[in-house]
């Protein structure tokens, strides 16, 4: 029996169609492809279910400008001679961008397989995709649009949206009867409009057929020359949205901006608190269907990155992770700068006290070769020179500060390392090494944001002392004895 809504279909079909389709049966680039049967008729184009030469259904889309075009048999014919340069530009159009879809791979984009002429036009074959247009699910089953799968719906078309725009591409033409939901409820994006707005601008003919959906193409649309960028995909994504989480059909942009212009209230008001959508959701979908496209988020991946929770959720967890860290670097800097002031004033305080102090008599320390023998031992001491005739030996001028001249004790060799003859001040020789260890510490505080902690400063120990006093009381030793020999 024949229900009344396949009455219906049957009805809607003859009156979408213009006359100009090829009917089933007919085969095309040399047999690859049989058509099933005439599926719709945009103005620049005809749609065809088809298959393959391997029996799988593909659908077909064929160059056919209506307002231009009509057709011989099978062939494409011009309305009139004078149209033929514009149609082979408008060819050329429909071939780039079938050229550049073929090269998109993405599970919400639908894939073209082919492009082939024939007939007189241009053909491209793409994935038949088993389910219903957006629009058919709106208006048939809007209890299928619940809020989980709305959100799920919206973060799979802003990743198929983004993953366009990053190559460049514009779709033109987002709208709920260009998304097709398959079996497994998953969005595909058809219908790419950019080859068509180059038609409009080729030929005087087509100019007049519209290429703006109202309610989903944002004002710059509208305008001939304006800008068409990003936002203005994200407009039409929005507006398809509105629509399924309001139940209301979008107002015309054009519409909205002539109230606007004219100081009028927006006659479509944003979208309020909807049970089941959180304030990030709705929020986001105002703000894309802004007027003007600066006030509209910038991207398909600001937009997911404002509504998407658990991606919200992990950036946060991340940020908290980041700010942790941060803190205790910035505290082990803190106790760095903290100690390496404690070790300077130490260092400041012993080197005072180093230089006030008088030289400690080394008695066990330092030798006394001269008091250990007796007199009669003792070598003759040689005679002078004069003594003996000659003259004085000359003595070396002062060299100035040259790489020859005597230099001032550093830090270092006035705590005492043997090299002077000095005797070793004990007090001083601790502040060189509290100095090393303040000097390790700016050291360590200057590398203070690589991942492992600082290394731990040397401060000098009492054993460390001890032993430094030792090497240098075995040092004079050594001296007293080479002196004395
Ligand atoms: N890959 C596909 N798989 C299944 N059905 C498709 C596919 N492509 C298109 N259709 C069906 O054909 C209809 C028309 O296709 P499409 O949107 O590409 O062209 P159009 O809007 O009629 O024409 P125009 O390109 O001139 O605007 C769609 O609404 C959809 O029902
Ligand atoms: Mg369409």
């Amino acid at each position: 029996m024949v229900t009344l809504s396949e009455v219906e279909k049957a009805q809607a079909d003859l009156s979408a169609s213009y006359g100009d389709e090829l009917p089933a049966g007919t085969t095309l680039a040399n047999g690859q492809y049989t058509i099933d049967r005439y599926l719709n008729s945009g103005g620049f184009g005809i749609t065809y279910l088809a298959r393959d030469s391997l029996d799988r259904q593909v659908v077909l889309k064929e160059c056919f400008p209506g307002a231009m075009c009509c057709r011989t048999d099978q062939t494409v014919r011009l309305r009139s001679r004078g149209q033929v340069q514009e149609f082979k530009t408008i060819l050329a159009l429909f071939e780039k961008e079938a050229r550049a879809l073929s090269e998109l791979s993405h599970p919400y984009i639908v894939g073209v397989h082919q492009i082939f002429k024939d007939n007189g036009t241009a053909y491209m074959a793409l994935d038949f995709v088993q389910g219903r247009d957006l629009a058919q699910v709106i208006e048939e089953s809007p209890e299928k649009l619940d809020p989980d799968s709305v959100k799920d719906l919206l973060l799979k078309l802003l990743e198929a949206v983004g993953y366009i725009h990053e190559r460049d591409i514009l779709h033109r033409d987002i709208s709920p009867d260009n998304i097709l939901l398959d079996e497994n409820g998953n969005p595909v994006l058809i219908d790419f409009g950019a080859a068509r707005d180059g038609a409009t601008k080729v030929s005087r003919v087509l100019s007049k057929v519209l290429t703006v959906k109202d309610g989903y193409s944002p004002q710059e649309f509208y305008l001939a020359g304006s800008k068409q960028e990003y936002a203005s995909d994200l407009y039409a994504l929005a507006a398809t949205f509105y629509h399924i989480v309001s139940k209301r059909p979008p107002v015309s942009s054009h519409e909205r901006l002539s109230a606007a212009a004219r100081g009028a209230e927006d006659p479509m008001p944003p979208l309020e608190k909807i049970p089941g959508y959180d304030e990030h959701f709705i929020e986001a979908i105002n703000r894309c269907l802004s007027i003007f496209p600066n006030d509209r988020l910038p991207s398909a991946a600001a937009w997911r990155d404002a509504i998407d929770i658990d991606r919200r959720r992990q950036m946060l967890l991340d940020q908290a992770e980041q700010d942790q860290l941060l803190v205790e670097r910035v505290q082990r800097t803190v106790e760095e700068f903290r100690q390496m002031l404690a070790a300077e004033a130490a260092a400041q305080k012993a080197i005072e006290a180093g230089f006030d102090a008088k030289p400690e008599p080394a008695k066990s320390q330092a030798p006394q070769p001269a008091a250990t023998k007796p007199k009669s031992e003792r070598k003759p001491r040689p005679k002078s020179r004069e003594a003996d005739g000659k003259p004085p030996r000359r003595r070396r001028p002062h060299q100035g500060n040259g790489a020859g001249a005597k230099k001032r004790p550093t830090t270092e060799n006035r705590a005492g390392n043997g090299s002077n003859g000095k005797a070793p001040n004990p007090k001083v020789q601790d502040a060189t090494l509290v100095l090393q260890s303040h000097n390790a510490s700016v050291a360590s505080a200057k590398t203070i944001d690589r991942a492992e902690p600082a290394p731990r400063r040397q401060t000098p120990s009492k054993s460390s002392i001890g032993r430094i006093f030792a090497g240098t009381r075995s040092l004079f030793q050594g001296l007293g004895r080479a002196r004395h020999e």
